[in-house]
């Protein structure tokens, strides 16, 4: 990889690393373009542990570094997650939404388990400015996985993908050739995209501000410590933002939809 010094290079990276485990975005850009829309990316998600070295504030350094603003917090009581959301005042810029397991409710077992893969992680990878789309730097058996799905699957999909974002998102408002979410939704079926139904294909609401649906994830072929398996990767999502009673278009999220939308890499 070549030097990111730049969070504009560093979203740049990011994105290539993503289409690498998720080359339906690209299909999806292309089939947006090829109707005259202009594809702006609403925001990034990336998954982390709760643990010092790793959690949030480790990872939203760069950004933060690069004039982006914490600007909202989130709870998720079912999947046992934490996450917050920063903006940079460039509004051309992708948001960035940061969540993190809440390590300590689950067993004994899933806390050794991902503490001995935290533990692998060397400090310098972390301090790095790409640390965000650098991957797997610790060994991890495929019946290690199957136990971390049993209990999460958000642990899951971390400890065989790493640090990688785990979805971008297409901001709706600015596909002039879709009147609707809906619409879209459709536009992707017929062109062979499964949708992630798990509380119907459209989440959230105008009430709420915010719409969204998003693809299934992409299945990659990752290299377990044992054997080759075949798991879900990253899936596309889109946004649709509404107006508040100030006139400004909302710009956080909802945790009752996400909720639902971290389904999308369920097997
Ligand atoms: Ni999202």
């Amino acid at each position: 990889m070549s030097e990111v010094n730049t969070i504009d290079q560093l979203l740049d990276e990011m994105w290539k690393d993503y289409i690498k485990l998720n080359p339906g975005a690209q299909k999806i850009v292309e089939l947006f373009e090829a109707r005259g829309d202009k594809v702006i990316n609403d925001h990034i998600a990336l998954r982390t542990f709760n643990l010092k070295k790793v959690g949030i504030d480790a990872l939203a350094k760069p950004f933060l570094a690069s004039g982006y603003v914490e600007s909202g917090e989130y709870h998720f009581e079912e999947k046992k997650l934490y996450a917050k959301h920063f903006q940079h005042p460039d509004k051309t810029k992708p948001k960035i939404f940061i969540s993190e397991l809440l390590v300590e409710k689950f067993s004994d077992k899933l806390q050794a388990t991902v503490k001995k893969i935290v533990e692998q992680i060397p400090a310098e990878n972390i301090e790095k400015f790409d640390f965000t789309c650098s991957g797997r730097s610790w060994e991890v058996a495929s019946s290690t996985y199957e136990e971390l799905y049993a209990e999460s699957e958000y642990a899951a999909w971390l400890s065989a993908i790493g640090y990688r974002p785990n979805h971008f998102t297409v901001f709706v408002n600015e596909l002039e050739s879709f009147k609707s979410l809906e619409e879209l939704n459709e536009a992707l079926k017929s062109a062979g995209f499964a949708l992630n139904d798990s509380g119907g294909e459209i989440k959230g609401s105008a009430d709420v501000y915010l719409e969204q649906s998003s693809t299934k994830a992409d299945k990659i072929t990752v290299n377990f410590s044992d054997k080759e398996m075949t798991i879900p990767s990253c899936y596309f999502e889109f946004a649709k933002r509404y107006p508040q009673e100030n006139g400004e278009l909302y710009q956080g999220f909802v945790a009752k939809s996400a909720d639902k939308i971290f389904e999308s890499t369920n097997r």
